[in-house]
């Protein structure tokens, strides 16, 4: 996964009141409702935070939902629980992520990821977490996550993680690149 960039004049900014959300489709109802309908509104209760991507005339392009969760113990694969506390755990979620429809298969759902991971890497600095979770909202969603690191939780199939361990040697990996 490379690093984060965008074209000359496009920006990323805190979802608010302001930006034309209600335009908004990437093609999955369900996301185009979270994004034009729910999304500031949970924000605004400190739920979870919205990022959004804007080009050069503040159309968004594409956008990303992270909040915070806590699964138990018993959820998480043997590999990650074995070194862990038998109770619940906290982890950053991934909740809801889309790119406008006429701005899909450019790579920009990659690099707004990206960015999302990087935003859960830099808050795990103050508030720690094990893994980042998601649940797809449907199979090609699936395959799109499946191809950057993320695993099933086992018996969920829809709920992928990614644990903080991955997600520390993806971020390294990045800055790797960049230097
Ligand atoms: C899934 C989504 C974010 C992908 O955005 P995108 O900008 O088209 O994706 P990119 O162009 O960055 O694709 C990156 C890579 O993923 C692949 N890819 C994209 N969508 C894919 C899919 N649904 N299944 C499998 N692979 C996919 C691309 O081929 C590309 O592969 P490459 O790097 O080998 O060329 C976008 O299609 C979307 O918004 N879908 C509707 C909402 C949704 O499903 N959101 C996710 C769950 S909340």
């Amino acid at each position: 996964m490379t690093g984060v960039r965008f074209p000359t004049g496009w920006h990323v900014e805190t979802l608010a009141k302001p930006h034309n959300r209600r335009s908004f489709t990437c093609g999955n109802t369900q996301v185009d409702r979270w994004l034009r309908q729910s999304a500031l509104q949970s924000q605004k209760k400190h739920l979870s935070v919205t990022k959004v991507l804007l080009d050069e005339n503040d159309t968004i392009v594409g956008f990303y939902t992270l909040a915070t969760s806590q699964v138990d113990f018993s959820d998480l694969p043997p590999e990650l629980s074995r070194v862990l506390p038998r109770r619940q755990l906290p982890v950053a979620v991934l909740a809801w992520l889309g790119i406008a429809s006429r701005f899909q298969s450019q790579g920009l759902g990659k690099r707004i990821l990206a960015m999302a991971l990087r935003d859960c890497f830099d808050a795990s600095q103050s508030f720690a977490f094990v893994a980042v979770l998601l649940d797809c909202v449907d199979d090609s969603a699936k395959k799109f996550y499946r191809q950057f690191d993320f695993d099933e939780l086992p018996g969920h199939p829809m709920r992928l993680y990614l644990s903080f361990r991955m997600l520390e040697g993806i971020m390294k990996k990045t800055s790797d690149t960049e230097a």
